[in-house]
């Protein structure tokens, strides 16, 4: 019995941070300080298996990755969609790291937004 109202409650937060992540994104106000963040969450959900902020797992660590792309956004963006055509398009940091990570390649993430991808950077900033 308390196994299950365990559950019940742990489902009501589930739900009650779900339905607040909008306003949590636009306010400070008390709750938002349980929350992942957005990046963190997409991070969680899509790197986290290959990569990590702080060591090299299947890929690099990502802390400060942006700046080994000369902080241009929009080719770290295009990497993170797709790995393979940034390599095969010749951009230079794509085709060292591939180099260093003998090929081994990333999964194109093509559903990921800019919004997406800006709060992913806003992660691996910190
Ligand atoms: C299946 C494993 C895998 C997943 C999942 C993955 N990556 Fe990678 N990532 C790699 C590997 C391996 C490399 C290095 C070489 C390559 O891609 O060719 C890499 C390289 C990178 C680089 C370049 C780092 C540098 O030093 O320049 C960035 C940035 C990056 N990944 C971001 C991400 C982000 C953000 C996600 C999630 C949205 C993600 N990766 C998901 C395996 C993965």
């Amino acid at each position: 019995m308390i196994f299950r109202s365990l559950i019940t409650i742990g489902l009501v937060i589930l739900f009650a941070s779900c339905g607040s992540e909008e306003e949590a994104a636009s306010s400070t106000e008390t709750g938002a300080k349980v929350e992942m963040s957005h990046g963190q969450k997409l991070f969680n959900d899509y790197c986290l298996q290959c990569h990590s902020l702080v060591a090299n797992k299947v890929g690099p660590s990502l802390r400060g990755a942006l700046e080994r792309w000369d902080n241009d956004t929009s080719r770290i963006a295009a990497f993170i969609k797709n790995a393979k055509e940034t390599i095969d398009s010749g951009d230079p940091r794509a085709v060292q790291v591939a180099e260093e990570w003998n090929n081994t390649l990333m999964t194109p993430m093509p559903h990921l937004t800019d919004e997406d991808i800006a709060a992913l950077l806003e992660y691996m900033a910190k």
